[in-house]
């Protein structure tokens, strides 16, 4: 059977169902990465970890799965939690399994041998469940973080649920990483979302790019809670303060805690999770990106799901919002490097970039706007406050403005079939507003799935900044990086004439103002070795 949708450098396993990525850590110089996994087929169910291991992050080797459920703790599956490396330097899993019941309680993995720096065995805890729910919450008591360890030297860690009709992040401390007590109060709630999945808790430098241990605390970062909201699928964040004396965690003044506040990618991008490189020296996010087309679809491909490619991530400068990045190893995949400069892009014009393949591709474009097209930008209606409708409006067709302009990719011949990524710039009293969106309507002229374009605003000013572009293009996934990261919008795209060699590439200015391009790269990507 062809399998046009299979990606080169996105993680997935040979076969059957994947979701939410699991337990990422380095350990003696090997990368870790487990994930949900269904052994037995393309569809959610029998959840197991599936393990694989890499010396890059683009490259991988998958071994049997870690943990597979097999006690009564975890007979309804092995569901999703995280690696911590404890003070011995040996790591310990933490995940959520499900009794017969469906009772959702945490337990503990160590590695069997942990001079194997492959960790291919594990063993569970005799001691297991260690953390079992309040009455009232047995099916919303899952997802363990990486735990830390206070300056008290006792370890902490979060379990998403919601208590109240809040999402909250439950507070859980322990002494020997076995026995565990609830905090006296959760470590964060809010009354505006429900149930959080799979919640992230990191601090980050207020200045520099380099990641922390989960552990560190001193005066010069700030804090970072991710949730993840299952009602709208949405991983958001806000950047905010922990008082780890108190063990609260408070969110900035203006960081929105709900969905509509600051989420990692705009587009389908959901169960993230970061671990801290202690080699590099940074924090990676990796998170399941799932199929849009049906379960008849994933069953016939005998796959579902991919595992986002592994970012880098940080805090902006300002202090508000985070930046991420691919890691710089993909470029260990780039060839045939393709140049152009100081272009033209003339209202309504479109042009080819040749010379790639470009159903597998790196591009990088900076975009330069002239003060005299900015003032031409139109006026953004004050009702205009939801950047996913306003790109869902028109999308990447004409416009009379400026843009939208970007990237037509997994384009056909006769771009009957394509996938925008654009910019759009508008006038907001005096200041500009730069809209990026995703335009999926016309990616697959044979395939019936959900095209609702993407939008989010990217907070640059175009008068004083450059407008910059990268996306990167595997076939089914297309993951953009709009203002050098910060605002991301991943996508599916399943097209059934732009496959493969019959793919391409165009920059395209859908506007009634010429833009320019200062500087555009974009590479053939090779096919990472995933076996
Ligand atoms: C998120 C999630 C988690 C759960 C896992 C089950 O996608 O629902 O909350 O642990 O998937 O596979």
């Amino acid at each position: 059977m062809a399998q046009p949708y299979r990606t080169a450098y996105h993680f997935q396993p040979p076969k059957n169902w994947i979701n939410d990525p699991n337990g990422p850590m380095i350990y003696k110089g090997i990368y870790h990465l487990f994930y949900q996994y269904n052994p037995e087929s393309a569809e959610w169910g029998n959840i197991a970890w599936g393990h694989s291991t890499s010396t890059d992050l683009v490259n991988w080797t998958i071994h049997p799965p870690a943990l597979l459920p097999s006690d009564t703790y975890d007979i309804n599956g092995c569901w999703s939690g995280s690696a911590t490396i404890l003070q011995d330097g040996t790591p310990a899993i933490l995940y959520t399994g499900g009794n017969s019941q469906k009772v959702q309680l945490q337990n503990l993995a160590v590695p069997k041998d942990p001079s194997d720096p492959y960790l291919v065995e594990w063993v569970k805890s005799p001691h297991n469940p260690i953390m079992i729910p309040n009455e009232d919450e047995k099916e919303s008591f899952r997802d363990p973080t990486t735990a830390w360890l206070g300056p008290d030297g006792i370890w902490r860690v979060v379990i998403g649920n919601e208590r109240e009709n809040r999402g909250t992040a439950v507070l859980y401390k322990s002494e020997d990483f076995i026995r565990w007590t609830e905090a006296e109060r959760p470590l964060h709630s809010s009354s505006e979302t429900t149930m959080w999945e799979c919640p992230d808790f990191f601090p980050v430098l207020i200045d520099g790019e380099n990641g922390l241990d989960i552990s560190e605390i001193f005066s010069g970062i700030k804090h970072v809670l991710k949730n993840s909201v299952a009602r709208s699928f949405v991983d958001y964040y806000t950047v905010g303060a922990y008082d780890h004396h108190n063990d609260v965690y408070t969110p900035d003044e203006g960081s929105v805690d709900n969905e509509s506040g600051l989420r990692l990618d705009y587009g389908r991008y959901y169960a993230s999770k970061s671990f801290f490189d202690s080699e590099k020296k940074r924090r990676i996010f990796i998170a399941w990106v799932n199929e849009s087309t049906s379960k008849e679809i994933d069953l016939i491909k005998g796959w579902s799901g991919l595992q986002s490619f592994p970012r880098k991530i940080w805090l902006h400068k300002g202090g508000k919002q985070l930046v991420q990045w691919p890691v710089e190893e993909i470029e260990m995949l780039r060839t045939n490097k393709v140049d152009l400069q100081n272009i033209t892009l003339e209202a309504g014009s479109k042009r080819e970039i040749w010379g790639v393949t470009a159903a597998q591709a790196d591009v990088e474009i900076s975009f330069s706007i002239p003060i005299a097209v900015l003032e031409q930008a139109e006026v953004l209606e004050s009702n205009w406050t939801n950047p996913q409708e306003i790109a869902n409006q028109n999308g990447s067709l004409a416009n009379t403005g400026v843009g939208p302009f970007g990237l037509l990719v997994l384009a056909s011949n006769n771009i009957e079939e394509y996938t925008a990524i654009f910019f759009r710039i508008f006038k907001k009293n005096d200041k500009f507003v730069v809209l990026m969106g995703c335009d999926q309507k016309r990616s697959s002229v044979g395939l019936e799935y959900d095209k609702t374009n993407y939008g989010a605003f990217l907070d640059i000013d175009p008068l004083t900044e450059k407008l910059s572009l990268r996306t990167l293009i595997d076939h089914s996934i297309v993951e953009s990086f709009g203002g050098g990261g910060k605002a991301c919008i991943t996508t599916r795209a399943y097209p059934t004439l732009a496959i493969n060699d019959n793919a391409h590439i165009f920059v395209f200015n859908n506007g009634s103002q010429h833009v320019d391009i200062s500087t555009l790269s974009a590479w053939s990507l090779n096919q990472a070795h995933i076996n």
